[in-house]
């Protein structure tokens, strides 16, 4: 057994890249997954593709997040929405973006863990959530003051929660991947005078698919990852390393 049938897996940013790739592969292991998002169009088209529930909310809105989670069983979470933001210096970051990149990436995921965890608890059956951070909390970023910021706040929220879960039998970690080629990041990072000189750097020289973050999700999730918690695992080709 993966352990990924011991109960509902919540995953935020379903409607997006990452959360979609990690929606199909946790159906195709046989888990039941509530996604969730805002965009209730790209919801319904991934409950209709996989078979998975939907759960609309805000992760700005804690009365939202509350309101949905409130009472809902859960054995896993997977921390998957998030915003980019900007690309700014410290000198002329517009801090009203600041604010926002952390409501949605460190804000938001706490609150999700916050009322998850409550009803983990109450069930009393152990559970396990990965939080999607980044390559970006990890080391220096040109242009990623506001999001490095919110993923290094993350890892922290990931580093913590492990520490007061673990008595419950909930594991926490955080995957850390580079740059996946989703809307959020193909603007900036796809530019050849942005993309050439990092891939230089990379071992492995090319960025990953969405594909390729939702498996080691899936694996932190699972009964494989037993005695894993409190983890930053960078799924980066190497960059961080070297
Ligand atoms: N792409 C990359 O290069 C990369 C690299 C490292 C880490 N990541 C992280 O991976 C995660 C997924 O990113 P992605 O590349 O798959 O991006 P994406 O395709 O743009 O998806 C972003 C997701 O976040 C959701 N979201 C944003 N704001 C929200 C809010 N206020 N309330 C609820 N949901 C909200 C979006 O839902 P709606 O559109 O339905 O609101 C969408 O499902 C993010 O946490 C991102 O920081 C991405």
């Amino acid at each position: 057994m993966n352990g990924l049938d011991k109960g509902p897996i919540l995953v935020t940013g379903a409607s997006g890249g990452i959360g979609g790739a990690t929606v199909r592969q946790l159906i195709a292991e046989g888990a039941e997954v509530i996604a969730n998002g805002r965009n209730k169009e790209a919801l319904t088209a991934l409950a209709t593709e996989t078979g998975c529930r939907t759960l609309a909310f805000d992760l700005e809105s804690e009365d939202e997040v509350s309101a949905a989670l409130g009472g809902l069983d859960l054995y896993g979470v997977v921390n998957c929405g998030g915003f980019g933001g900007e690309i700014a210096t410290p000198m002329d970051t517009d801090i009203s973006v600041f604010d926002k990149v952390m409501a949605i990436n460190a804000r938001g995921a706490l609150l999700v863990t916050k009322y998850a965890s409550q009803s983990m608890i109450r069930l009393g059956a152990g559970g396990a959530i990965v939080n999607v951070s980044s390559q970006a909390s990890l080391v220096g970023l040109r242009g990623h003051i506001s999001y490095g910021s919110s993923k290094a706040a993350l890892d922290n929220i990931t580093r913590v929660s492990a520490l007061e879960l673990g008595e419950h039998g909930i594991r926490v970690n955080s995957v850390n991947p580079t740059v996946v080629m989703t809307p959020m990041s193909a603007w900036y990072w796809g530019r050849p005078e942005v993309q050439g000189p990092f891939l230089d750097t990379m071992p492995l020289h090319r960025w990953a698919t969405e594909d390729e973050i939702a498996a080691p999700i899936v694996f932190l999730l699972s009964d494989g990852a037993a005695m894993i918690s409190g983890v930053s695992l960078p799924i980066d080709g190497g960059f961080t390393a070297v």
